[in-house]
C-alpha cells in the first residue's frame, strides 16, 4: 500500500500510525466454512479503500468484524493503535466509537422521527446534550440534501432519502471510518445516484477513512485511493483503481470486472 510521505513519524515501534485499520492474520468461520483465512489487510487513515469481489467472497465479514457484529476466530484487529479484538469489552466499546457503518438495508428505527434517529446514539452514547445532538443532525441533515425532513418517519421517505439518513446518521457519531456495505443495492435505480453524490461530497470534503464495499464500479473509480479484490477471503489483487479497472493483472479480476462492469 502506498505511504503518506506527508505523514511520516519516525519507526519507533509504537508510532506505526501509518495504518488505521490492521488484521493481522485473521481467520473466520462458520461451522466448516473458512470465510476468512489469516487475513492481513490494511487501511491508512484518510483513505477510501473499495472491496470488490464475488458474492460469498467474505466482503460483508470483514465490515461486520470491524463493527463487532462478529467476532473472529483467530487473529488480531487494531484501529488507530487500539485493539478491537482480542480486548476486554470496556476497550471495544471505545474503540468501536470510532467506526460508524451503512448498511444495505437502512436499518432505520422505524418508530422514531428522522432527527431523533440521528440524535439517539450521540446522546445516549456520545454523552451529547439533546440540544448539541440536534444541532448536529440538522447539519447533517443539510448535508445530505434534507434540512427538511427532520420531523418524517423513515417509513415516509423513498429509500434513497432513508439511505442518506442512515448516511448522516453515522456521520452523527464523528467516526474516524465510515463502512459502507453496497449501500446503494437495495435502491430503485433512478435513487442511486443521489446517495452516491452524496457519499462522494464526503469523500471529497472531510478525511474520514472510508471502507466501501459497491458494485458501483463508476463510484469506486472516482473515489478510491486503492481497490481490493477478494476472492475465497483473500485479496488477490490490490492496487489504485486506474490500474484495477484499466489494466487488472490477476484472471480472476479480469472476469469478475467483465461480469460487472
Ligand atoms: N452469520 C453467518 N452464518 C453462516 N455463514 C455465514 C454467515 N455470514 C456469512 N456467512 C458465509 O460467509 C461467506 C462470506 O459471506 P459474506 O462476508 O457475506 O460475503 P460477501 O459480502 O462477499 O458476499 C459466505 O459463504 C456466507 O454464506
Ligand atoms: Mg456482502
Amino acid at each position: 500500500m502506498s505511504v503518506d510521505t506527508d505523514n511520516q513519524t519516525p519507526d519507533t515501534g509504537h508510532l506505526r500510525t501509518q495504518e488505521l485499520i490492521r488484521f493481522d492474520k485473521v481467520t473466520k468461520r462458520f461451522g466448516d466454512n473458512t470465510v476468512l483465512d489469516g487475513l492481513d489487510f490494511r487501511v491508512e487513515p484518510g483513505k477510501h479503500v473499495t472491496l470488490i469481489g464475488p458474492s460469498g467472497s467474505g466482503k460483508t465479514t470483514i465490515l461486520r468484524l470491524l463493527m463487532t457484529l462478529a467476532k473472529p476466530d483467530e487473529g488480531t484487529i487494531t484501529v488507530a493503535g487500539e485493539r478491537l479484538f482480542p480486548a476486554e469489552e470496556k476497550q471495544i466499546r471505545e474503540v468501536r466509537k470510532k467506526i460508524g457503518m451503512v448498511f444495505q438495508q437502512f436499518n432505520l428505527f422505524p418508530n422514531m422521527k428522522v432527527l431523533r434517529n440521528i440524535t439517539e446514539a450521540p446522546v445516549t452514547v456520545l454523552g451529547l446534550s439533546r440540544d448539541e445532538a440536534e444541532e448536529r443532525a440538522r447539519e447533517l441533515l443539510d448535508l445530505v440534501g434534507l434540512a427538511d425532513k427532520c420531523d418524517a418517519y423513515p417509513g415516509q421517505l423513498s429509500g434513497g432519502q432513508q439511505q442518506r439518513v442512515a448516511i448522516a446518521r453515522a456521520l452523527a457519531m464523528r467516526p474516524r471510518v465510515l463502512l459502507l456495505d453496497e449501500v446503494t443495492s437495495a435502491l430503485d435505480p433512478e435513487l442511486v445516484a443521489g446517495v452516491l453524490d452524496v457519499l462522494r461530497d464526503i469523500a471529497r470534503t472531510t478525511d474520514i477513512t472510508m471502507l466501501c464495499v459497491t458494485h458501483e464500479m463508476n463510484f469506486a473509480r472516482d473515489i478510491s485511493d486503492q481497490v481490493l479484490m477478494f476472492d475465497s477471503g483473500h485479496v488477490i489483487e490490490a492496487g489504485p483503481p486506474e490500474r484495477m479497472f484499466g489494466d487488472p493483472e490477476h484472471e480472476r479480476t479480469r472476469e469478475f470486472l467483465s461480469a460487472v462492469l
